[in-house]
């Protein structure tokens, strides 16, 4: 609620539709992870989310290349075939394009201060994560309808199109969080 203040003194940097600010601390903050419908796009990129969302999107919600780093989305994807306990392999072709898109797209910042030299693969472990959602009570994370933190859009309403703004936010037996 607070960090709405924090614009005034935040850098608000637009870039292609992807919009980021830095605060006081100069940690960055995703509020809108824009990629998805970033205007203009040409028809590769269009192309390209497309496969993402398909692919990416099929046992989980697509998160927005923006959560994470590139060297993340590499260690991903150079490990699928023991992806989290499952096999997410892809075709050579769609592989490429799937790693391309991701890195075109991947969080500036290296967002893994803290965490000892490990590349985190899991946005929901990295620390600037962990520190925005540190008050809510885990008996609402681990519930039937939510799960974990993975599933962003459980709470997330507007997750899909890339906004993560707190009016937003309704958890599954809470509500909003406002
Ligand atoms: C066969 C199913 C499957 C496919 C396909 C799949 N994933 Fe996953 N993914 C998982 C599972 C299972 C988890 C762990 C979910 C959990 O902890 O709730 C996961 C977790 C993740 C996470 C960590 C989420 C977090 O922050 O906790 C990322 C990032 C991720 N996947 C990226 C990808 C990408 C990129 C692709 C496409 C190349 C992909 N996944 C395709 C099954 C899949
Ligand atoms: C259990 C519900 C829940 C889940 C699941 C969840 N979030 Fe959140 N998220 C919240 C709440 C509540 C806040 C606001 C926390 C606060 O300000 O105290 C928040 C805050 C945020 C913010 C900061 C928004 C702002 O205005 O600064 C971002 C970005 C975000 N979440 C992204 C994600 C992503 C990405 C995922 C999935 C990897 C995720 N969240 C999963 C509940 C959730």
């Amino acid at each position: 609620m607070t960090k709405l203040l924090n614009l005034s003194v935040a850098a608000l940097i637009v870039v292609g539709g992807i919009c980021l600010y830095a605060d006081d601390d100069h940690e960055e903050h995703v509020r809108h992870a824009s990629s998805f419908v970033a205007k203009p796009m040409t028809k590769q990129e269009k192309t390209s989310v497309a496969l993402y969302q398909k692919e990416c999107g099929a046992c989980h919600f697509a998160y927005q290349p923006e959560f994470l780093p590139k060297r993340s989305w590499d260690k991903t994807m150079n490990s699928l075939n023991n992806h989290f306990g499952t096999d997410a392999t892809l075709d050579p072709a769609e592989h490429k394009t799937i790693q391309n898109y991701l890195a075109a797209h991947a969080s500036k910042y290296d967002r893994m201060t803290g965490m000892g030299g490990e590349i985190a693969m899991r946005i929901s472990q990295t620390p600037n994560f962990v520190h925005e959602h540190r008050e809510i009570p885990k008996k609402l994370v681990i519930q039937e309808a939510v799960k974990s933190f993975a599933n962003c859009a459980s709470c997330h309403t507007k997750a899909a199109s890339g906004s993560y703004r707190e009016r937003e936010i309704r958890i599954p037996n809470y509500g909003s969080w406002e």
